[in-house]
């Protein structure tokens, strides 16, 4: 088989094409990424020199680069996108172009192409933000409520993936997926801002009042079930992933990784919240686990010291991820130097 990954240079992409030439060594994996501030080659180096990796750099809104990019491949799986909330905010156009207009193009190009599968990598933040006092968890007969130009256009491009289905039968599946960490993941995310700051001597800034709360993945889970959907999924159809952490807040990870790495609560600096922070996230992954036998394996506090012993022991990797362009945006987002 001939996969065709967008954004398997960035964090999860690289995690999904390593996962997927160690499984599926007798496959091809094209990877086509722009290589924005978020991908980063070095993320690929494993399989530098396997043959079955073919690396494009191109843009996904260049329809002519997607068109000859994709010739041949069996299966697309679209990781490419901006990611992150506060860039968006910052400023939402890269999110519409690449997030909505991206998705687009590689719609009409998989038709054209007569692709196999087309699966769409999305976020549970589509669907909004939960209250701390209900019970309420996210499924995939929630209601989708985007409060955040990244959520909104993530959103958009789900809506789009789906009707791709409907009106022309597109073989596609979609996965909304919660907050992912683990090796590779850029350090403006807050597991790895805070695990760096703290290699670094800084405090770790949180928004508001800390009480925000998220689901939390290990990254090679995602993959994992990324890869059943694509072998076991039913066309048409989304599944909802997410992992073991139970409301757990920002601040009691904060304290999590304070004592995993011996350092004390004096490194915490309390900032400006995040304008329309949603509140809770939390997953409802019944389905995925019913009907596909998938579930998490990696469980919160063990994965989380492993990714701060990935980050301890890869200092050069985010050192020159942390320099240039990432210096003047920590500048704008936090009032202050790094
Ligand atoms: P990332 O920001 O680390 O990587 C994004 C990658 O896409 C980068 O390699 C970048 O160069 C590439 N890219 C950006 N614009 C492009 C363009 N126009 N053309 C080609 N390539 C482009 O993101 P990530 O955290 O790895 O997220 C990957 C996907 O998973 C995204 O679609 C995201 O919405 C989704 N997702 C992320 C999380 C999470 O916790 N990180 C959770 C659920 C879903
Ligand atoms: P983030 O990693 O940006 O993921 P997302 O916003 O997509 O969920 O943020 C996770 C949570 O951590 C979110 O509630 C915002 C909060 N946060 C901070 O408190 N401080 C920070 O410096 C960052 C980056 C995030």
């Amino acid at each position: 088989m001939k996969l065709f990954v967008t954004g398997g240079a960035g964090f999860i992409g690289a995690n999904f094409v390593l996962y997927w030439l160690r499984h599926y060594p007798e496959d091809t994996v094209v990877t086509f990424d722009a290589l924005t501030y978020a991908g980063n080659l070095e993320n690929l180096q494993e399989v530098k020199n396997n043959p079955c990796d073919v690396f494009i750099k191109g843009d996904i809104c260049d329809k002519n680069a997607v068109r000859s990019a994709m010739d041949g491949c069996d299966v697309v799986v679209h990781f490419a996108a901006e990611s992150h909330v506060d860039r968006s905010i910052l400023d939402p156009s890269p999110f519409v172009r690449t997030n909505i207009v991206g998705t687009h193009v590689l719609l009409e190009v998989a038709r054209e192409r007569k692709i196999q599968r087309f699966h769409h990598v999305s976020t549970d933040e589509v669907f909004g933000s939960l209250d701390l006092s209900e019970k309420q968890i996210f499924s995939e007969q929630t209601p989708y409520r985007p409060r955040s130009p990244y959520s909104a256009t993530k959103a958009a491009s789900d809506h789009l993936v789906r009707a791709y289905f409907y009106t022309y039968r597109l073989p596609i599946t979609i996965t909304n997926c919660s907050n992912n960490y683990g090796p590779f993941q850029f350090p403006e995310k807050l597991i790895p801002l805070a695990i760096t700051n703290l290699m670094e001597g800084k405090k770790v800034p949180i928004y508001g009042d800390g009480l925000y709360v998220r689901d939390w993945l290990y990254v090679e889970d995602h993959c994992r079930a990324i890869d059943m959907v694509l072998r076991h999924g039913k066309i048409g159809e989304t599944y909802c992933i997410g992992g073991l952490t139970e409301d757990i807040n920002n601040l009691s990870i904060v304290k999590k990784i304070l004592a995993y790495m011996g350092k004390d609560e004096s490194y915490i600096e309390f900032v400006k919240d995040r304008p329309g922070h949603d509140r809770r996230y939390a997953i409802d992954w019944s389905k995925i686990r019913n009907e596909l036998g998938w579930e998490p394996l990696h469980d919160f506090d063990t994965w989380l010291k492993e990714t701060i012993r990935w980050y301890q022991e890869h200092q050069e990797w985010w050192q020159r991820v942390k320099s240039g362009a990432y210096r003047s945006y920590y500048e704008q987002q936090y009032g202050k130097s790094l």
